[in-house]
């Protein structure tokens, strides 16, 4: 009897600490029963006097104490920079800013995301992101989406091409159903880009809720930052699309230029020097006059579902990340953000193929593509196979999963007569790109004419450049 009462005053004060935080914190109980528990209704519950464990309220005071702390030392989290560059490797994604910083150990590490214009060049001289849309396309066939909408999470809308693609298919196989999209972004110029190809979609499809978000992979799909400070300066920009013609959208997606610029920066880690977001931020777009129909699907801060149909994750990661990086940061919390019936497809490259034959030639034994999709499902499941147990894993036969992609070229272009000399460049930097090779060592290799000579050879004896990437499943079974 003493034990219950105790037990009841233990609970009460719980419940005052609880809501003191979240006050504090701005944080919405929902949310702060998710971070904390796994549990968005934890705080409702203890609320009607359900009783907890000693376990579990010693657990809510470690997340108090833990993210108390945090936001005082102003931790920030992000998609495991601070590994990556640990790793003495690469940073994440950043705005179009400069190609290297200084990692933690004093190396210049790669910041192969940075680089726009290899990016730029490679997206429109090469049919990758025709053929991966197309490749994930084919998985509307087989989801089964609910009301209120069918949900989709792009793991990187780099420059949307692949989303755009994909919102077209989405409007072939469902004209009628609302569409909840997200999608992840850091760089303020693919965000640009991303959103520069989206006004004809809201006049297409108009029951459309377009997410886009620099928040983290462990973050983004539930529009929910991690860490306390971040959920308090979350910025949250709504913006409803008056009009209803592709020009009148596109007018005033334009004018979110500014405010895109503010919500977009990014900043140094001071440990590691790599990008983080300032504020962490997202921006909500529909029609104005189709909220009211919408009103289920629009997010509000705190709460968001993460129960996606699809989950599109292509060119998540870099190549020569290790496998356990990979999926810790990248592929199990998106895995995790699946619904009932859900599937995650992801893209990465393969190699084998001409590209990385030009590679090659000049750095002989490269081979930057480490982690097979075969790998990377085993540690996959090996870490989170135990805890989720509705999930599958499908690697698919070479036929199936493996995509061709080409660089595009006229008949004229490749011929007996010689190749032009744009052709070659762009050969050249599609190889580069793909096999993600740092800019110092490519300063080396292009000082001669070593590099030219090469494309030169690979393409005339091929008849053109082509490049495979492998596809793989994750989904998540039916309730
Ligand atoms: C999150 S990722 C992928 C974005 C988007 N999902 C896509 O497929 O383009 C963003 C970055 O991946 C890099 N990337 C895209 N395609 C790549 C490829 N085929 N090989 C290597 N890196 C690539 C680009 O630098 C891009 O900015």
């Amino acid at each position: 009897m003493g034990d219950a009462n105790d037990m009841a005053t233990i609970q009460k004060t719980l419940l005052e600490e609880i809501e003191a935080f979240c006050k504090a914190a701005d944080m919405a109980v929902t949310t702060f029963g998710r971070e904390a528990v796994n549990d968005g209704k934890f705080v409702g519950r203890i609320r009607q006097g359900k009783k907890v464990t000693t376990a579990t309220v010693e657990r809510v005071r470690q997340f108090i104490a833990d993210h108390s702390a945090d936001s005082r030392s102003q931790n920030s989290g992000d998609d495991g920079n601070k590994e990556m560059a640990e790793a003495g490797k690469l940073a994440d994604k950043a705005d179009g800013s400069g190609t290297e910083v200084s990692g933690s150990d004093g190396q210049a590490a790669f910041r192969f995301y940075d680089n726009r214009q290899k990016y730029l060049l490679f997206v429109n001289t090469c049919s990758e992101k025709w053929v991966v849309a197309d490749r994930v396309g084919e998985e509307l066939a087989r989801i089964h989406p609910k009301p209120p909408a069918v949900r989709v999470y792009d793991a990187g809308m780099g420059d949307g091409t692949v989303l755009t693609r994909l919102m077209r298919q989405m409007h072939c196989r469902f004209p009628t159903f609302p569409f909840y999209i997200v999608g992840k972004e850091v760089s303020l110029e693919d965000v640009r880009l991303g959103l520069e190809k989206m006004p004809d979609r809201f006049h297409e499809h108009p029951a459309t809720v377009l997410v886009v978000t620099n928040l983290y992979y462990t973050e983004s799909p539930w529009l929910s930052p991690g860490s306390v400070q971040s959920a308090a300066a979350l910025n949250w920009i709504e913006v409803p699309l008056s009009g209803d013609t592709s020009h009148e959208f596109e007018t005033q997606i334009t004018d979110l230029q500014s405010t895109l610029a503010d919500g977009w920066q990014v900043r140094s880690s001071e440990k590691t020097g790599n990008p983080l977001y300032v504020r962490p931020s997202v921006l909500v777009l529909y029609r104005e006059d189709h909220k009211f129909l919408l009103d289920q699907v629009i997010p509000r801060p705190g709460f968001a579902r993460a129960d996606y149909d699809l989950v599109v994750a292509s060119q998540p990661y870099r190549a020569r990340m290790p496998v356990e990086f990979k999926v810790e940061k990248v592929i199990a919390p998106l895995a995790k953000a699946l619904g009932p019936g859900g599937r995650l497809i992801g893209v990465h490259s393969h190699g084998n193929d001409p590209g990385l034959e030009i590679v090659q030639k000049i750095w002989p034994g490269e081979e930057p593509f480490q982690t097979d999709r075969h790998t990377l499902l085993k540690v996959l499941k090996q870490k989170i196979g135990g805890t989720h147990r509705d999930l599958n894993y499908k690697a698919y036969s070479d036929q199936k999963a493996l995509l061709r992609y080409h660089m595009h070229t006229l008949p004229s272009e490749i011929d007996r007569h010689g190749i032009g000399t744009s052709t070659l460049l762009a050969a050249w930097n599609a190889a580069i790109y793909v096999a993600q090779i740092e800019d110092t060592r490519l300063e080396e290799a292009m000082a001669g004419g070593a590099y030219l000579d090469a494309t030169r050879e690979v393409l005339a004896e091929r008849g053109g450049l082509w490049f495979f990437d492998e596809s793989f499943v994750v989904s998540r079974r039916r309730v």
